[in-house]
């Protein structure tokens, strides 16, 4: 984060944090100033990794909702996860739970089943693989299956199938993200007549007709890393507007607009300053997340075989000398 003056109220926070040890994990489409205050800000993806490697602190604090939480108290077993709201909770993952994945088994028996990160552990322990907007393609072609089982996002799944030729079927067919289906063909031809000289980029929940319309699809970490890069100095950015704060404010010399500004996701905000203070103050029992010890394993095999399959993927671009 660019160093910028903090309030009283992040200083307690800050504070805090060191009295208790703490680190603060943050998704990119929190509030700003609360990714002020974290440790580490990512995609779901990059917070996944990073959880796997924590060592050294008291707790941690994940700000973001609730199934990234889950992943980071599956990973970083041994150190106690809070999240500051219990109402932080995915709208999208609400979309398949495990029966009815198993129902999409019974009906296509033998193809296997990949689920996206924004699910619940209860669904993940249901899956032969888990996936991120970010290596979605990766996943499944690393299946090597004609046909393949893939929910709860329509949007993803269509660019999966496009990219890939693999048959990838819905396990529900209406599956969506309400932030991300917002966004339409319009929003896009507007924003592209005012700024034609700017690059559009849109995050693979968005409808296919937009996704269609960007210059390069990609999750919220690859729209950090690519607005970082010279030389183009014009975004337009197809995703929740907390990556647009983020990115305007760490690139000042550079013009990054939302193609929607309506686009919030109600649930990512529900963390607040005050909500990490209490949390870290109190450690409230009820704001301690838990998984299901009957899924634990099986979820932590899977996460684990995604973030080893994103190392590999790594290794093999630094070995090409890209
Ligand atoms: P990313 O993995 O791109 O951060 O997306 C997570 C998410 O919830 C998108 O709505
Ligand atoms: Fe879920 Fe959509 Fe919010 Fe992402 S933006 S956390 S998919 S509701």
């Amino acid at each position: 984060m660019p160093q910028e003056e903090l309030s009283d109220l992040q200083r307690q926070v800050l504070e805090l944090k060191r009295q208790r040890n703490a680190l603060i994990l943050a998704h990119n489409y929190q509030r700003y100033e609360v990714q002020q205050i974290a440790d580490f800000v990512g995609d779901s993806l990059q917070l996944a990794r990073k959880s796997a490697e924590v060592s050294g602190f008291d707790m941690i604090v994940f700000a973001g909702v609730k199934f990234m939480a889950e992943m980071t108290a599956i990973l970083a077993e041994g150190t106690p996860v809070y999240i500051p709201s219990r109402e932080a909770l995915c709208p999208l993952a609400g979309w398949i739970g495990p029966a009815k994945v198993r129902a999409a088994k019974e009906r296509h028996p033998g193809a296997p089943v990949v689920v996206y990160v924004n699910t619940t552990a209860a669904t993940k322990a249901e899956c032969d693989a888990i996936c991120t907007s970010s290596n979605a393609v990766e996943v499944v072609e690393s299946l090597g299956a004609e046909t393949v089982l893939f929910g709860p996002d329509k949007n993803l799944a269509e660019y999966v199938r496009r990219q890939t030729g693999v048959k990838v079927i819905d396990i529900e067919p209406l599956g969506h993200c309400y932030v991300h289906q917002q966004f339409k063909l319009e929003h896009i031809e507007r924003m592209r007549a005012l700024h034609p000289d700017a690059i559009v980029i849109a995050h693979p929940e968005c409808p296919p007709e937009v996704q269609g319309a960007a210059d390069i699809i990609g999750s919220t970490g690859k729209m950090v890393k690519i607005v970082a890069e010279p030389p183009e100095k014009k975004f337009i950015i197809a995703t929740e507007v907390g990556l647009v704060e983020q990115l305007q404010h760490a690139h000042p010399d550079k013009v990054i607009l939302p193609a929607y500004e309506g686009a919030v996701c109600r649930q990512m905000k529900k963390t607040t300053l005050e909500g990490i203070l209490r949390v870290l103050r109190d450690l409230p029992p009820e704001n301690l997340v838990t998984v299901p010890d009957e899924v634990k394993d099986r979820v932590r095999e899977v996460i684990n075989a995604m973030n080893a399959l994103h190392s590999a993927a790594e290794s093999a671009v630094v070995a090409a000398g890209k």
